[in-house]
This record gives structure tokens, C-alpha cells and sequence, in this order.
């Protein structure tokens, strides 16, 4: 057994007496042309091959290292039509924060597109800067409201949302919501720059987009001149088990125009990363006014960024998140049978959701009930909360160690907690009916 702490806790990496084999179960101007982003993966070998850095900027080497071929581990993260194509530094900016990331994201959509505007889903979070509140509907309802260059499309959520798990093809229908949010604002002179989207929308409630969604809104956002940003900071890095990248669920051929990286990536420390085509790039390059920030790119986070590669590779943690996931996910369907209050369970991999409600015919959202578990949990030293428009949705998105033991562990817990307060609302209620 090999063990590593995490925020004060122990857990596995590796169940005793299981090899890692045995883990393995598993604008006005044309629409660019989904050119790839020219990817991480071509450099298995790209710390030889990386081209010389731009003159203007010193780069440290361990820097160029981890943009020339470190960000997958398995080889493919981003693959696509662009897979095996050139790695530049300028198709990979390092911010040190990850809403900066998503910042830059912002500035890069807008420089290469002309436009101004961002589609973004209901209730999602993507970072803390004002350019970020501004497009997560999450933050800017209790603050300034919606700015007229936001625009927001429903959550694809099949199990709550207008089009459910019995609707023949909830993709094309949501993806039909984003195209009805863009040509109502192209009615009012807008144009669109970007759509950004978590590749699994978090706070949005743990939400898994139908597949094929993310392909039917590139098209619909492409074609109105703007590009496809996938935010993968909580989601990416081997943690949906199956894929290195949760943008990869939506079909093998869909690659987004740029995507985001971070918490993940440095296992704690401040580190992020951009990647985009190099189109995009170019663009932006093309104003001359360079990205520079005091931390971006540096080496110390770099060299962290490796080692969190490196660890991921040598102990197979993506095929881990895969088979500890699925286990997970059966435990807790177990439990479905025996709680009414558990409503939908999702996930994949380490990114599971489990939705409690108060009753099967309205799935209401058991809000206190969620809160009251979440509270009890952390009496028992398990720490989880809630997530979604109606802070319902318990959010299982342990470290990438944890272990078949923990997942046995927490859904005894859950079992103990939801026994219990079964028994105290059934004697409140006889209660009631003596009084
Ligand atoms: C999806 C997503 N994007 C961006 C961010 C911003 O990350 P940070 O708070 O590290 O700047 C967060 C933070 O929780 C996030 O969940």
C-alpha cells in the first residue's frame, strides 16, 4: 500500500494486495474552422523538439517542458483533427492562477474573434476576477445582475431540467437552447465571442451534459463567429476516469477552441494553463501587446505541474478515478434502493452528484435534508457538500487516491445518517398524528 497525505488525511493510492493493473477497468467574419488546438500530446518527445522561444521573453526551460508535451500523461489530452501538431509557446500561456485562465481565455476568444459577447450556462461559476463574476450566473444574480454582453443558456440537465431522460434527443434540444440564446441576441446587434462551458458543470449541480451536446453548440457558436472555451479546472486530469479530458465524453472527434486547466494541475499549488490553437494565439500575438504576468510561467510552479504529471502517470490515477468511480457509483445506486430521498445518481469517474429530493413526482430539492447530511458527515469526519441551483446535490470529488476503502467507508456513513433521520422524521410524524 502506498500511501499519500491530503489536506490532513490518509488514504490509499493503491488498495492492498491490487496490482495497478488491476485498477484498469475500465463576427462578422467566417466561423474559424476547427482547427485543433495544437496539441500537448505531440511531445512525448517535445522537450527536444520544442521550437525556440519568441526573442521578447526569457522562458525558463522547465516552463517549456511542461508546454511541450507534459499535460497528459496518457498521450492524447486534446487529440483531435490537430493531434501531432506542433506545440508553440504561444499556443500555451501559463498564467500562475486559474481565473486567470479563464481570463485570458476571455481576452484571447476576444482578440481573435472581434466580438464582445459570451454564452455561458445557468448557474455556472468560473472564477473570481470581475471579467469572471460577470459570466457566472452563479455569482452575478446576488450581485450586479446580467450584463448586457451575457447571455444564458439552460443547463443541459436531463434530470431536472425541461428536456429529461425520456426526451429522444435531449443534446440537439439543448444545444437548440444555445442557438436560440445566440440569434436572440444577434437580433439585438450582438455578437457572440465565446461560449464557455465546464466540460461537467460543477456548481451547476454535478451535472453530466447528454454526448453530443458540446459538438451541436460548437457548430452553433462557430457559426456565429465565435469559439468553443471548455473549462476544465475542477474537471480535468484524469478525474472522469474513462478520458484525461471530461471534453472528451462528448465524442472522440469534438475538441474545443481553447480550454482552461487548473486546481488539478498542481495538486494545490497555484498553477494554470491555456491552451488554444495556434490561430487563436496568433491573434492575439498580433496586437502586440504580450501576456505577461509577474508568476506566469514560473518554474517552481512548472516543476510542480511536472511532478503532478509525473504522479498521475506512474500510478495510473486516471484508470484508479476509472475503477474506484464505477464502485462508487454502485455502492450508491445500492442505496437508492433502500433511501427514496436519493433521486439521481450521476458521475463519472471521481465526479459524482447525488441528488436528493423530497419526492419522485416533483424531484423538489431536499435542501435542508442535504444540509443536515453534509452536517452530520463532517461529525464523522467526512467532509462533502452541497451543490446546484437548489443546494441539493451532494458533490463526491475526492482526491484522485481515494480508495476503494474510503468509498466503502463514506457510504456507510451516508447508509448510518439517512437510516437515522428516516427514523426521526417517522417519529415526528406519529407524533403529530397522537397530538
Ligand atoms: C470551474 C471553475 N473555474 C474557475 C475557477 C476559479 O479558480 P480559482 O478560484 O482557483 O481562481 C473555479 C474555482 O472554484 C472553478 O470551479
Amino acid at each position: 500500500v502506498q500511501r499519500q497525505r491530503r489536506g490532513g488525511g490518509a488514504y490509499d493510492v493503491r488498495t492492498s494486495g491490487a496490482e495497478p493493473a488491476d485498477l484498469s477497468s475500465a463576427g462578422s467574419r467566417p466561423a474559424p474552422e476547427p482547427t485543433a488546438p495544437e496539441t500537448l500530446r505531440h511531445s512525448a518527445c517535445g522537450r527536444r523538439s520544442l521550437p525556440a522561444p519568441p526573442p521578447q521573453r526569457l522562458i525558463h526551460p522547465r516552463s517549456c517542458s511542461r508546454a511541450s508535451g507534459k499535460t497528459s500523461p496518457s498521450g492524447g489530452p486534446l487529440s483531435g483533427p490537430g493531434a501531432g501538431q506542433t506545440v508553440t509557446q504561444e499556443g500555451i500561456k501559463s498564467p500562475d492562477e486559474r481565473s486567470e485562465a479563464n481570463d485570458l481565455a476571455l481576452r484571447l476568444a476576444r482578440q481573435y474573434t472581434g466580438h464582445w459577447d459570451v454564452v455561458v450556462l445557468d448557474h455556472a461559476y468560473h472564477g473570481h476576477l470581475s471579467s469572471l463574476i460577470d459570466i457566472s450566473p452563479y455569482k452575478f444574480r446576488d450581485l450586479d445582475g446580467q450584463k448586457e454582453w451575457v447571455h444564458v443558456a439552460p443547463l443541459p440537465d436531463t434530470y431536472r431540467g425541461p428536456y429529461r431522460e425520456d426526451h429522444p434527443n435531449p443534446a440537439v434540444a439543448y444545444a437548440s437552447e444555445v442557438k436560440r440564446v445566440v440569434s436572440s441576441a444577434q437580433e439585438k446587434g450582438r455578437k457572440i465571442a465565446a461560449f464557455f462551458a465546464e466540460s461537467l458543470p460543477s456548481v451547476g449541480g454535478q451535472i453530466i451534459p447528454p454526448a453530443g451536446y458540446f459538438p451541436e453548440v460548437a457548430g452553433h457558436i462557430r457559426r456565429a463567429g465565435g469559439v468553443f472555451v471548455a473549462d476544465e479546472i475542477q474537471v480535468g486530469f484524469g478525474r472522469v476516469g474513462k478520458h484525461f479530458w471530461a471534453f472528451q465524453l462528448q465524442g472522440e472527434d469534438f475538441v474545443p477552441d481553447i480550454v482552461t486547466m487548473g486546481k488539478s494541475i498542481g495538486n494545490g499549488h497555484p498553477v494554470a494553463c491555456v491552451a488554444t490553437t495556434q490561430a487563436v494565439a496568433r491573434a492575439f500575438e498580433a496586437t502586440g501587446v504580450e501576456y505577461f504576468n509577474t508568476f506566469g510561467g514560473s518554474p517552481v510552479s512548472c516543476a510542480v505541474g511536472l511532478a503532478v504529471l509525473d504522479v498521475l502517470e506512474k500510478e495510473q490515477l486516471q484508470a484508479h478515478a476509472a475503477c474506484v468511480g464505477s464502485f462508487l457509483m454502485e455502492l450508491l445506486g445500492q442505496q437508492k434502493a433502500k433511501h427514496p430521498i436519493l433521486g439521481d445518481i450521476r458521475g463519472v469517474g471521481l465526479f459524482i452528484g447525488v441528488d436528493l429530493i423530497k419526492d419522485e413526482a416533483t424531484r423538489m430539492p431536499a435542501t435542508e435534508e442535504a444540509d443536515y447530511v453534509v452536517s452530520r458527515l463532517k461529525e464523522n469526519y467526512i467532509l462533502l457538500s452541497t451543490d446546484g441551483p437548489g443546494r441539493n446535490v451532494l458533490k463526491f470529488k475526492p482526491p484522485m487516491c481515494f480508495s476503494l476503502d474510503n468509498a466503502r467507508h463514506v457510504v456507510a456513513k451516508l447508509d448510518a445518517i439517512l437510516t437515522d433521520m428516516e427514523a426521526k422524521v417517522r417519529s415526528c410524524e406519529t407524533l403529530r398524528l397522537h397530538s
